[in-house]
């Protein structure tokens, strides 16, 4: 069985071996800031984070993605995901996945970070980051794919990364070449 951990252990687990991607880790310091979202926060952790409305120096959008990870709701892959969204205001949007006993009901952490997104009022995904418990930088599901490729340009940087301390950057593009877009209805 997996062993179940403190979000804080596991946070403190992927700085612990960030050092395996130390360019990398180095990049996911940068600023933000993170607010209460409109999903996702409800831990103790994500609280923590979030308590106040004024923007405060954040942490790194993996950081963020790996305390609400915690949160996830997945008993039945027991494959907990966390995803932060650092949008174009500079606020920061995160989800978990959630699953339901109807099993195609269940929805993304990518698809939840979105939703919160939207619900908080931005549009544009300027950065995200996404992380589970794997043996290699989750990779995002096609959906999904599609879902970040609505609200992100190619360019748009996503990090990908494990509880375990791995990391990978990749862009919107890389992960979805030729992505069904708007433009393609006209
Ligand atoms: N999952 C995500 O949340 N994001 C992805 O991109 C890959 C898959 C979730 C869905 C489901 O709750 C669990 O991981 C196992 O597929």
């Amino acid at each position: 069985m997996r062993a179940r951990s403190g979000c804080g252990t596991e946070v403190n687990r992927f700085l612990q071996h960030r050092t395996v991607l130390p360019r990398c880790a180095q990049h996911l310091r940068d600023g933000g800031t993170l607010r209460r979202g409109a999903s996702g926060l409800a831990s103790d952790a994500a609280r923590d984070q979030s308590s106040s409305q004024r923007r405060r120096p954040a942490m790194s959008l993996v950081e963020d993605a790996a305390r609400v990870r915690e949160n996830a709701y997945a008993p039945y892959s027991r494959f907990k995901v966390g995803a932060a969204i650092r949008a174009g205001s500079g606020q920061v949007y995160l989800g978990v996945n959630v699953e339901n006993a109807a099993y195609p009901e269940g929805t993304c952490a990518e698809a939840g970070a979105i939703a919160a997104m939207i619900a908080g009022g931005d549009t544009r995904i300027d950065e995200i980051a996404v992380i589970a418990d794997a043996p290699r930088p989750v990779p995002p599901c096609g959906g999904c794919r599609q879902k970040l490729a609505e609200f992100a340009g190619g360019g748009v940087k996503v990090t990908l990364a494990t509880t375990r301390g791995q990391a990978m950057e990749t862009t919107v593009a890389d992960l979805l070449p030729g992505a069904f877009a708007e433009t393609d209805m006209a």
